[in-house]
């Protein structure tokens, strides 16, 4: 299984919009996989499903088929995580493990049970790899081996689990000083996390290291891509060229340790895409729930909008098959 995690503390950037692309752009390209929905705001089980079905996967009460609803056993002492709802969408070739507000209410017992895995608690390491354990047995039951992770903004302890599950992290930014202040603080959290994280593997106990459930947390920096459709009309051109050109060394040397490094942003190889700002693409798409690149003349798509769309059909094809490059899909 390969997991992939889309990650900044940046919102607003595009994140979600990214991952929901890629992951239809994968299905495109005749692949099936997982997404996981593991943003508390739910933005991405939202583009992929109807007002409707989001009413019956959350009604008032239990919601037995979400993230919050797989974990609930093992939060509330019952038991373990309950076997996971895939939610079929994008005829049937992605698999998504749909989000929830009430996951939020998961971020207490994972930041408390995080010191006590040094203690080597079993149920300490139940809490903390239960995304995991939920995304590999969801990816299991669906017959695939490709996972996409989105997660929200920030660098707490839902992120931290999240991001535990994760073998690849791929890095959206805009250029903007926030992104690049991002970038600054990501690259030191990922290092600690994957480094605390060892410490507590090494205490694991033996029942579940022998079964294998416990996510090895390699968290591998895969590259960046420039989401350029942030650029704020107010703010003259020059300066979003100043911050992009500053990205690939920021990149280089905060996420990648790299001390000295001088990148351009030309032949950097971390570089995965740049993606355009796909103008009134984007409301069309939303309004037709589906792909920019998927729209079609009946969904208003005529003129210079279905060319931006078969655009952005190979700007998306180059960046899956890069991604698939970089994480060895095979
Ligand atoms: N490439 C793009 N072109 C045009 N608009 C975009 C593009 N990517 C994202 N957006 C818009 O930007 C806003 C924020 O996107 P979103 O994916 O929710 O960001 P994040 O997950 O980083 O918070 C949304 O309104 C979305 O429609
Ligand atoms: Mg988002």
């Amino acid at each position: 299984m390969k997991v992939i995690a889309f990650f900044n503390n940046k919102g607003g950037v595009g994140k979600t919009s990214l991952v929901y692309h890629l992951a239809w752009m994968y299905a495109e390209l005749d692949r099936k996989l997982i997404v996981a929905d593991l943003d508390p705001q739910a933005n991405l089980s939202s583009m992929f499903l109807p007002e409707e079905r989001l009413e019956q996967l959350w009604p008032n009460g239990e919601h037995t088929h979400t993230i919050y609803g797989a974990i609930q056993p093992l939060w509330t002492g019952l038991g373990d995580i309950a076997k996971p709802h895939v939610e079929k969408v994008a005829n049937d070739k992605i698999g998504l493990l749909v989000g929830d507000l009430q996951l939020s209410l998961a971020e207490d017992d994972l930041n408390s049970q995080w010191p006590d895995c040094l203690d080597g608690k079993e149920r300490s390491f139940r809490v903390i790899s239960a995304f995991y354990r939920l995304i590999k047995e969801a990816a299991g039951n669906f017959g695939t081996d490709l996972v996409l992770i989105d997660v929200g903004p920030n660098l707490g302890a839902i992120n931290r689990a999240a991001l535990i599950a994760a073998d690849y992290v791929v890095i959206p930014v805009a250029s903007d000083i926030f992104s690049l202040q991002g970038l600054r603080n990501l690259g030191p959290t990922l290092r600690r996390w994957r480094k605390e994280w060892n410490d507590r593997l090494n205490r694991a106990p033996e029942s579940l290291s022998a079964a294998k459930v416990l996510p090895n947390g390699r968290m591998e920096p895969v590259g960046y891509v420039i989401l350029q459709h942030a650029i704020r009309l107010d703010r003259p051109i020059k300066a979003y060229e100043r911050w992009m050109a500053k990205i690939p060394t920021e990149y280089h040397q905060a996420i990648l340790d790299e001390k000295n490094s001088n990148v351009s942003l030309d032949n950097d190889t971390a570089c995965l895409a740049r993606l355009k700002h796909y103008r009134s693409l984007m409301p069309l798409a939303q309004e037709a729930r589906k792909p920019m690149f998927l729209l079609k003349p009946a969904d208003g798509a005529i003129g210079s909008h279905a060319n931006a769309a078969k655009d952005c059909y190979e700007d998306f094809k180059a960046l899956a098959k890069k991604i698939s490059e970089h994480c060895k899909l095979g």
